[in-house]
């Protein structure tokens, strides 16, 4: 007989990594992101075994469940949680406390008889969590500590685009998990573009009924050749909010955005009349900026954005709303009727749709967001997202504008992270390896101080033109993310990118238990051909 044992081992080891199941090793607490402060002390560490509890109180069960499952997953160890001190057993003890100030602070007091952690409030005890989960992943023995830990920037975020290729719920809240374990608290949703529209509006239900589904797709970089395989998908409102919930619970925010006046080919499709030529239109095949956009001197495209920003206004509780706004091309506004009778002399064409849209928004109690082409029309209100380089974050920064940091050369996550590009999935041409990625600084001290402050963080994205399975997006995101991760929440002076290596290489166990995939440039020996990675 000829057997081929190839499945058989491949099953055996799988099985072997689907649980760390970490023994008497040291926990390490210098994980990633490193905390900002771990001061080992004096005396015998704290043992994680099956005899521990979790004691956490009523406000903190849901990160106490959390830390349940995490435990079981890295060490093995099913923990019962209880909200009562009993004499003589040994806690993971859970609690929130004004000592810490940041709100997203936390504090490890670990000693033989307890593992105490303190956050500022709930997200604080939840990156604290996370800490722990992650420092276990080398070992369970503790070694009495003391760790004050807060994040540098208060916008620590990942995008997803889910319009150039259509991405599971499932999968979605597994890119979420992944945002959790990098203490990331936003995820910046890219629901619709000109390839396609992906989320439920009543109102509007072509939208997803005709905007959610292209005929074809172009092969490669727009070539003339088209795959005409179907592609679709959209989430119902009912399942948008269940991920923003599952979201909420891991302390993300879901930030959407919906792509305006340019990326809206999908929604002229459906509704031919908001376009300055009336059509016909069709769901875009190709990739790259489209010339038409929204009929910004049309009465009726102000109603379409108004009605369908307050079905995601109450989709999404975010207090951010991303209003795009970036490659929105002037040809046919400067061709169209109904545009050029707004007869404008104080603004351009998008200044005048970006100020109408921001003050419907602003009404609502919401901020508006959008990428650096806004800049050019805003009120200082309007946060802005720094793409095109730094430099127009930078600009907007010291006229007053919050700032997200997201710049091309660091922050596109689509771009290859080697120079060898046979192997990898994306055909993006940039080249964005994880030691540029972990140099960036979003807030250098080039930016003056009084500016300095307007920049809440940065993010990186992925659009997903050219990644159409989650394992491509995986690869994509890690080990990038994890460097990301450290460069948003450490202080510059702590960060090192050589100790940073050896923190990833543990990390790399959790990237593994979680079947995520993930490139693995920083460790030649474990290349794998490429044809086992998607
Ligand atoms: C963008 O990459 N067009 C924001
Ligand atoms: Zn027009």
């Amino acid at each position: 007989m000829n057997f081929n044992l190839k499945p058989l081992v491949l099953t055996a080891l799988f099985a072997i990594h689907s649980s760390l199941f970490t023994s008497a090793a040291p926990a390490d607490y210098h994980v990633v992101p490193l905390p900002q402060s771990i001061q080992l002390a004096k005396g015998p560490a704290f043992l994680l075994d099956a005899d521990v509890q979790i004691l956490a109180p009523a406000e903190l069960q849901r990160e106490a469940a959390l830390l349940q499952q995490y435990l079981k997953e890295v060490a093995g160890l099913q923990l019962p949680i209880t909200d009562k001190r009993a004499k003589k057993m040994r806690y993971i003890e859970l609690g929130i406390s004004t000592k810490v100030t940041n709100q997203e602070g936390y504090m490890l007091n670990v000693s033989q008889k307890g593992f105490r952690i303190e956050g500022g409030s709930a997200a604080g005890v939840f990156y604290g969590i996370q800490t722990l989960r992650k420092a276990a992943a080398n070992g369970t023995e503790f070694a009495a500590a003391t760790i004050t830990d807060t994040p540098r920037f208060s916008w620590r975020g990942m995008h997803l685009d889910c319009s150039r290729h259509f991405f599971s719920v499932d999968f979605v809240k597994k890119y979420i998990d992944l945002l959790a374990m990098h203490n990331m608290n936003v995820f910046h949703w890219h629901l619709t573009d000109d390839q396609g529209w992906r989320i439920e509006i009543k109102k509007y239900p072509k939208l997803t009924t005709i905007g959610s589904q292209r005929s074809g797709t172009v092969l490669g970089i727009n070539a003339d050749l088209d795959d005409s395989i179907p592609h679709g998908g959209y989430y119902t409102q009912q399942q948008a909010r269940e991920i923003v919930e599952y979201a909420q619970e891991r302390h993300i925010t879901v930030v959407p955005e919906i792509d305006m006046p340019g990326h809206m080919l999908a929604a002229l499709a459906c509704y031919p009349e908001l376009g300055c030529t009336g059509g016909p239109y069709q769901v875009g095949h190709y990739w790259g900026v489209y010339k038409d956009v929204l009929c910004v001197g049309n009465p009726k495209v102000y109603e379409f954005v108004e009605d369908v920003l307050t079905e995601i206004m109450d989709i999404f509780p975010s207090e951010v709303i991303h209003i795009g706004g970036d490659e929105a091309p002037t040809e046919k506004w400067e061709h169209c009727a109904k545009c050029n009778s707004l007869n404008l002399k104080h603004t351009t064409y998008q200044g005048f749709f970006t100020k109408r849209v921001f003050d419907f928004i602003t009404a609502h109690h919401r901020r508006v967001l959008g990428w650096d082409e806004i800049l050019e029309a805003s009120p200082a209100d309007a946060m802005i997202m720094s793409w095109r380089g730094s430099a127009p974050g930078s600009q907007a920064a010291q006229t007053g504008h919050d700032v997200v940091m997201s710049p091309t050369s660091h922050c596109y996550f689509d771009y290859q992270q080697s120079k060898e590009t046979s192997h990898e999935p994306s055909r993006c041409s940039g080249y964005i390896p994880v030691e540029k990625v972990y140099a960036l600084d979003p807030a250098p001290d080039s930016i003056p101080a009084d500016a300095r402050k307007h920049i809440l963080g940065g993010q990186a994205n992925i659009w997903t033109e050219h990644l159409f399975t989650e394992g491509m997006v995986e690869y994509q995101a890690l080990p990038r993310m994890s460097a990301l991760a450290e460069v948003l929440w450490t202080m510059p002076e702590h960060k090192n990118f050589e100790t940073f290596k050896e923190r990833l290489t543990v990390f790399t166990r959790l990237y593994e238990l979680y079947h995520y995939q993930y490139a693995k440039h920083l460790w030649p020996d474990r290349q794998l051909p490429s044809r086992w990675l998607f």
